[in-house]
């Protein structure tokens, strides 16, 4: 009871808050520029089943099992694996240790969005057009993408300064909605572009041809490993945010409308995407990249070679910093709720540190493009680094453990307690066992070889 009214005090004070926070952090740079380029590479609308299929078993799952942790605690992920079971106190610090690794150059990347906002809004959007040059030239110097770095940490750093109800919850109730018009103004804009019927086919229609049985396997790890990544699975996020959730508010029913709107976000990010590239390249598919190179590369080329280019291009990086900033939120709040709660600090204290701790780690990741371009980690640069050690290793790992710790330990009764505070039947009790105790652990196993075998 005591736990509840302190949770009460320092959580979200309505059940729409704790949604829109909590998609506001799974819907990020992930759906923006990773889910459309995979549906595309992978059979259109067969990845887009496959992965709904996913997202209503595995990922319902395991977002549900790591809020009811957090909820059924009321502890960051450090204190609340080790309430559960003392011997995996080390889960606890090993997912606490993503987003102290992710948040630093999220937020680097976060504020290249900036930069090119500022790019579009001075009317300058041309002149990211172009062989990629802008792109290189302007992480390939220090000064200004440590400028922007700064000013998007800065601005995550003052949003989780105010405390989740005064900042953000706020903040979501007010960013979400707009993020919601942006993103489905400019869907209906690309899409009713001349010629993009031939991208929308492409991108929806379930293309089988030439599809073998390894490219089937291929598909249903990378919708697993995108689902993974797009949810902010594994990396104490939704502990910490559950342990700010109402006692009364659904937890089956809350989930499914995070991830309805995380998948409903990511689907539309790639109706903007597909047809619009596919407009510009004449149909030519290897135009669609990935990661960076879409966004900062050809996306501008795009949005130069169409009418009214200019506008859409800004209202597209609102979007992707809307987006990239509530999930930095949701990073740095996990971080600072470890620190209050570890040392016993007031909130304002521990977002000094962590602002601290993510702006040297991510000098890192800005140096790593420019002054030490030479210095490589296994062949990847500094940024690569911290993404793949977090997203392909430690990731997969923290969710395995936690699946084996709730499935075979404290087994599956742990979650129906907690799912029962606010509903009379947990109706997804079934599903959610052998998912927990059989199907997750496969499936993060086949996540986490899938990197090596398909490099060998
Ligand atoms: N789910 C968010 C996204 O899709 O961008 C946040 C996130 C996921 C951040 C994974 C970082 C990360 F490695």
């Amino acid at each position: 009871m005591a736990k509840q009214t302190e949770a009460k005090e320092k959580g979200f004070g309505s059940k729409l808050g704790f949604v829109l926070a909590a998609a506001g952090s799974a819907v990020g740079l992930g759906n923006i520029w990773r889910f459309p380029y995979l549906a595309a590479k992978y059979g259109g609308g067969f990845f887009l089943i496959i992965y709904i299929i996913l997202a209503v078993t595995f990922g319902f799952t395991l977002m549900l099992t790591e809020i009811a942790i957090g909820r059924r605690t009321g502890k960051s992920v450090i204190g609340a694996y080790r309430s559960i079971d003392k011997r995996f106190g080390f889960l606890g610090w090993l997912a606490a240790l993503v987003p102290v690794i992710i948040t630093p150059y999220y937020c680097v990347i976060g504020g290249w969005v900036l930069k090119y906002l500022v790019t579009f809004i001075s009317g300058e959007g041309e002149t990211s057009a172009g062989d990629g040059s802008f792109f290189t030239g302007f992480i390939g110097e220090v000064g200004q993408p440590t400028g922007f770095f700064f000013i998007f940490l800065g601005i995550t750093a003052v949003v989780v300064m105010f405390g989740v109800k005064k900042g953000i919850e706020r903040i979501s109730k007010l960013m979400m909605p707009v993020l919601v018009v942006l993103t489905i103004g400019i869907a209906i804009y690309t899409m009713t572009l001349k010629g993009s019927g031939e991208g929308l086919k492409y991108y929806l229609l379930p293309d089988l041809s030439g599809f073998t049985f390894g490219m089937f396997l291929k598909t249903i790890a990378a919708a697993m490993g995108q689902l993974f990544y797009s949810m902010s699975i594994a990396m104490g996020i939704l502990v910490t945010y559950g342990s700010y959730m109402r006692k009364e508010d659904s937890l089956e029913h809350s989930v499914r409308q995070i991830e309805l709107f995380d998948t409903a976000i990511a689907v539309l990010a790639g109706l903007i995407i597909v047809p619009a590239v596919f407009v510009f390249s004449g149909g030519d598919k290897a135009a669609l990249d990935a990661g960076p190179g879409l966004m900062f590369i050809t996306l501008p080329k795009v949005f130069d070679s169409m009418a009214g280019g200019q506008i859409i291009g800004t209202a597209f990086f609102v979007l992707v910093a809307l987006a990239a900033l509530t999930s930095s939120i949701s990073l740095m709040e996990t971080v600072v709720s470890i620190i209050m709660e570890k040392f016993r600090l007031r909130r304002i204290q521990a977002c000094l540190i962590t602002f601290g701790i993510c702006l040297v780690l991510g000098m890192l990741s800005v140096l790593g493009y420019s002054a030490w371009d030479s210095v490589k980690l296994f062949g990847m640069q500094l940024l690569d680094f911290f993404d793949f050690i977090s997203n392909n290793l430690m990731m997969p790992v923290v969710a395995m453990l936690t699946c084996i710790l709730i499935g075979w330990i404290a087994k599956t009764d742990y979650i129906e307690m907690e799912v029962l505070e606010s509903q009379k039947k947990f109706g997804s009790r079934g599903l959610v066992n052998v998912m927990l105790r059989f199907v997750c652990i496969v499936c993060m196993i086949i996540i986490l070889v899938t990197p090596f075998v398909t490099e060998i």
